[in-house]
Formats: C-alpha cells, sequence, structure tokens
C-alpha cells in the first residue's frame, strides 16, 4: 500500500459512531469510503433470499462467489446472469451508501435491526469472511480510503497508516441508537437496543476469526462525553498530524 494512498480504519462496537464518523472524513479529506458492515448485511441478505441458514458459512461463501456480482459506483451490467444477485453499492459523501440488489433499493431495510443480528451471525463464519476480503480491500484507490467495522485495522487493512478505535460504554451508545430511531419516526425500546447491542457486541468479541479487537497501534478515541462534532475533531486533528508525518518523510 502506497503511503500516497492512505488508509484510514475506524474500527469499534457497534452504534459507537463509526459510520458518522467515517462519513465526516471522507468529506474532510476527499477520500473513498467503506463501510464493510454493509457488505455483512447484504451477505445475510440474499443468504435469506436462498434460503440458506445464517451459519452455513460454507454455502453462504460458495452463493457469494458463484451467484453474487458487486459493482461499486458503477451500473450493474443487467444482462447478467438472471440467477445471480447484482448488488450495486453507491457511495456519496452526503449519505449512508445506497444500495440495491436486483435493482431493488434495500438502502434502509438492510441497515435495520433484523439484518444488524443477522448479519452479526453470518460474520462469524469464517468462509464469509474470507470471500469478503478481497472486496473491502477494492475500495482502496487513490486518493485515500475511509473504512469502518470491526477488523479493519487489525485484519483488512494491517498496513493501514491511521488506525482508530472508537469506544462507548453499551448505555450510551444505546440511547444515541435509541434517539436516532425515535427521531426517525420509530417507537423504539431503550431496554430492548440495549440488550441486543450488549449480545451482539459478545457475538463480534468472542468469534474466533477477525473478532473485533483494538489493532496495537490504532488510537482509541472515547466518546462517551464528546459531541460527534467534538469527535470529529479529536480524530480529523490526529488523521492530519499522521498524514502530514507521511508525507515530510
Ligand atoms: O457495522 P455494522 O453494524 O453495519 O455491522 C454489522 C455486523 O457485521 C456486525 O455486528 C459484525 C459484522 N461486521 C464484521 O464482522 N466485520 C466488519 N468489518 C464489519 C461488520
Amino acid at each position: 500500500m502506497a503511503s500516497d494512498n492512505p488508509v484510514i480504519t475506524i474500527d469499534g462496537p457497534a452504534a459507537s459512531g463509526k459510520g458518522t464518523l467515517a462519513t465526516r472524513l471522507s468529506k474532510k479529506f476527499g477520500f473513498h469510503i467503506l463501510d464493510s458492515g454493509l457488505l455483512y448485511r447484504i451477505a445475510a441478505f440474499v443468504a435469506t433470499q436462498d434460503g440458506i441458514s445464517m451459519s452455513d458459512g460454507d454455502a453462504i461463501a460458495e452463493l457469494l462467489d458463484e451467484r453474487v456480482q458487486f459493482w461499486v459506483n458503477e451500473q450493474p451490467d443487467r444482462s447478467a446472469n438472471l440467477d445471480s444477485y447484482r448488488v450495486y453499492i453507491h457511495k456519496s459523501f452526503e449519505q449512508p451508501a445506497y444500495v440495491t440488489v436486483n435493482d431493488h433499493n434495500l438502502s434502509a431495510t438492510l441497515r435495520n435491526e433484523h439484518f444488524s443480528k443477522s448479519a452479526s451471525i453470518v460474520a462469524e463464519e469464517p468462509q464469509v469472511r474470507e470471500k469478503l476480503i478481497p472486496i473491502q480491500r477494492s475500495f482502496s484507490q487513490p486518493p485515500g480510503l475511509v473504512a469502518d467495522g470491526r477488523d479493519m485495522g487489525s485484519v483488512v487493512f494491517q498496513d493501514a497508516q491511521v488506525k482508530i478505535f472508537l469506544e462507548a460504554p453499551a448505555n450510551i451508545r444505546a440511547r444515541r441508537r435509541y434517539e436516532q430511531l425515535l427521531s426517525a419516526g420509530e417507537s423504539p425500546n431503550l431496554a430492548d437496543i440495549e440488550d441486543e447491542l450488549v449480545r451482539r457486541d459478545e457475538r463480534d468479541r468472542t468469534r474466533t476469526v477477525a473478532p473485533l479487537v483494538k489493532a496495537a497501534d490504532a488510537k482509541v478515541i472515547d466518546t462517551t462525553e464528546l459531541s460527534i462534532e467534538a469527535t470529529v475533531k479529536v480524530a480529523g486533528e490526529y488523521v492530519e498530524q499522521k498524514l502530514s508525518g507521511l508525507s515530510s518523510r
């Protein structure tokens, strides 16, 4: 990975603000963005459509290999095999990535709590993780990439020039998610959100392959007392400092 094509990784538990920070940093530095969780959500979706169990790693990996095609910011080839899933991901600074599968807009559906849980179960399967690695790495293009997830700094982009790990207690993260859902017009239950978040964290931290872990060289930002603006400021200054160190070498 050349230093003129830097990668910034942002890892951390569910609802720790990774997506918001990644979007803001990609905008600030004009870098591409990878929401790696979305790929696990897509894997869960196509497996569901095909009637495959979320814990059948071999069958999901085979499906991804043989019948799922990804297009990023490029219109899918509709003459492709009708028996396959055409996944189209459109990334922009302004919004979470827009995603369609066989022309159906799944941007909201894939981000619901059902797919949060299914994605976390699918993500325990080593064969599935392996299939998604080259797709994730293909997002690393000039002038640079901001990648958010659980294993961005520890596995997928081990050589990343800047690594950030976001932390906040589960009750604080649950409250933030609750307020997001409230303002989206839903009627969430705070206790249920916290329970599900704790269960998902546990699964993500204890799986055998690529668990959620802070990379040794990641900077930890504890956002318990930080607003979004304050988090962006702290992280942005850290990224600037690291990137200027690279260009002055
Ligand atoms: O970031 P997210 O909430 O959209 O991720 C959904 C699930 O996908 C998460 O609970 C675990 C899995 N995931 C993963 O295992 N590795 C990643 N790099 C990103 C997500």
